[in-house]
């Protein structure tokens, strides 16, 4: 059984450890950077518990004012360098998901599924448009000499080539807006590249006296 719920600042040790295995090649979320997701939004934050209470997967958010016209700025920039000091609710009709991960051993369970349904009922919650995240493509490297990122895309999402996270997004109901180079360069399972995914908030209802973004 999976429990998914805020995190706590208790939770900030298993967040960590957990966030060398589930992204082992790239550095994890610090605890200062923890503390201040808390400080800054502390309903965005999400751990998902095994029945032991172990965290075994998390989700990391922040709100951002975004104009969809507009290409998405890379993972650093927006937020603020990991610190999530760019959380903007008064503005911000967006929830960015700045990062998902789920323990290797716990993959394949449902465990991603159960924090982007906790993610899109804090959607619904703010009543906010939509969520944007970069989404990785960490089986682009191994192809990267055959195709360019756009080609190995369109292949996930016909179902001609598999990739870990790209398939889950769509099987979570994401579309895929376009493609970002050197969103986040410390990832060189993705070369680097991202792909914009966006899901819409069916139950968005705007703002009194502000028209629906
Ligand atoms: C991406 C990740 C979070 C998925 O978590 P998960 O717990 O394994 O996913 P789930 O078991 O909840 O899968 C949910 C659904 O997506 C489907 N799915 C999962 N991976 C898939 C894939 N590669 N291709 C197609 N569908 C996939 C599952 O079949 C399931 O569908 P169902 O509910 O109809 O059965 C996990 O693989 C991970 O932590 N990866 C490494 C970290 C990372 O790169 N995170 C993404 C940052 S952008």
């Amino acid at each position: 059984m999976i429990t998914v719920r805020p995190m706590q600042a208790a939770d900030i040790e298993g967040v960590i450890a957990l966030q060398k295995r589930a992204f082992p090649k790239m550095p994890p979320w610090t605890r200062r950077q923890l503390r201040l997701h808390l400080e800054h939004f502390p309903e965005g934050q999400l751990v998902a518990l095994d029945r032991t209470g172990r965290v075994v997967g998390s989700a990391s958010s922040l709100i951002i004012d975004w104009d969809p016209s507009e290409q998405l700025a890379s993972w650093s920039r927006i937020t603020g360098n990991g610190t999530f000091k760019t959380h903007d609710p008064v503005r911000g009709r967006t929830l960015y998901g700045a990062d998902i991960g789920v323990h290797p051993d716990s993959r394949g369970m449902g465990v991603g599924a159960a924090l982007y349904q906790a993610r899109r009922q804090l959607v619904v919650r703010f009543n906010l448009r939509r969520i944007v995240a970069g989404g990785r493509i960490p089986g682009y490297a191994e192809v990267a000499d055959a195709m360019d990122a756009e080609t190995y895309i369109q292949e996930v999402a016909k179902g001609r080539l598999k990739d870990t996270v790209l398939g889950f997004q769509l099987a979570q109901g994401f579309r895929v807006r376009g493609v970002i180079p050197g969103y986040l360069p410390c990832d060189k399972a993705s070369c680097g590249y991202a792909t914009l995914i966006e899901w819409i908030n069916p139950a968005y209802h705007g703002a009194l006296g502000r028209p629906a973004a």
